[in-house]
């Protein structure tokens, strides 16, 4: 067996009386790129932010780089969270600072290193997303795959052993989609990290993935490589890789729709 940087062990969250993940339990494998596959509410960004410590856990464990999440206490979490790199939905920059300040904000923050050196390694941080020549620009003046870049850049200022992606693409044309697709499989190759990714874009999904796992309601449901994937006989497995109109995805629906209009709700 390949070895786990993220054990997810019988994960459950609950908001208020409502189970959003109910008993997940996967592996991250060190190095690989996987892929957390789901509908919109299938709990795919609970699932995240338990892995990178922004919510706990109400039952279960996730033990990452050696250590319990749920029982780290304040220091050791901002300990664990210099370790691991996260791209936000936006991008998330500091719109009053350039792109280069965007980028050596957690080196000034976490280090002491003196500013030619972290100058230094903005640089090498910013020819690794392509965005060296544009170092000086402000985030209003960057197109929304350079702010994925940018903020793809800040993420890895730190050489973390781990990088988490919520829905990278979105947002994006497909061509730019494509090439933020190819930045992930190159991190991954040139820096040697573990990289956890949500979406819910299956072309994506495909291009990047070295496993993937499929949550629905909040229930782990499959995970697989992407062959596996493909090859599924599971019903809502296929639906769902295969886009298909009709499925218990659909039927579902569907139901609930029935079901709502006998009782007089929103239908
Ligand atoms: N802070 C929160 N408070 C209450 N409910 C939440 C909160 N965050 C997420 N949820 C609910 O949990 C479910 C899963 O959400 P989420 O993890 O964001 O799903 P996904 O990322 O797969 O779309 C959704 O039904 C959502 O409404
Ligand atoms: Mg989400």
């Amino acid at each position: 067996m390949p070895e786990a940087a993220i054990q997810v062990l019988d994960v459950v969250k609950k908001y208020g009386s409502r189970v959003v993940l109910d008993q997940i339990r996967l592996d991250v494998f060190k190095g690989e790129t996987l892929v957390i596959l789901g509908g919109s509410g299938s709990g795919k960004s609970t699932l995240l932010r338990l892995m990178i410590g922004n919510v706990k856990p109400d039952g279960g464990d996730i033990v990452s780089l050696g250590k319990s999440i749920a029982r780290m206490n304040a220091p050791e979490l901002a300990a664990y969270r210099k370790n691991i790199g996260v791209l936000f939905q936006s991008g998330a920059l500091f719109n009053s600072m350039s792109v280069a300040d965007n980028v050596a904000l957690p080196l000034r923050e976490h280090t002491d290193l003196p500013e030619e050196t972290i100058d230094i390694m903005v640089k090498i941080k910013l020819e690794l997303v392509g965005l060296r020549e544009h170092a000086e620009k402000m985030p209003s003046e960057l197109s929304g795959g350079m702010k994925k870049r940018a903020g793809l850049a800040r993420a890895i200022a730190l050489d973390p052993q781990i990088l988490f992606y919520d829905e990278p693409s979105a947002g994006l044309d497909p061509v730019t989609s494509a090439e933020i697709d190819q930045l992930i499989i190159d991190l991954n190759q040139k820096l040697g990290v573990t990289s956890v990714v949500v979406t819910h874009e299956m072309d994506s999904a495909f291009r990047i993935a070295h496993r993937m796992v499929l949550l629905d309601r909040g229930k782990f449901i499959v995970s697989g490589t992407p062959d596996e994937m493909k090859n599924s006989q599971d019903a809502l497995v296929r639906q769902f890789v295969y886009g298909l109109t009709e499925g218990p995805l659909t039927a579902r629906r569907r139901g609930h729709e029935y079901v709502d209009d006998l009782l007089g709700g929103p239908g």
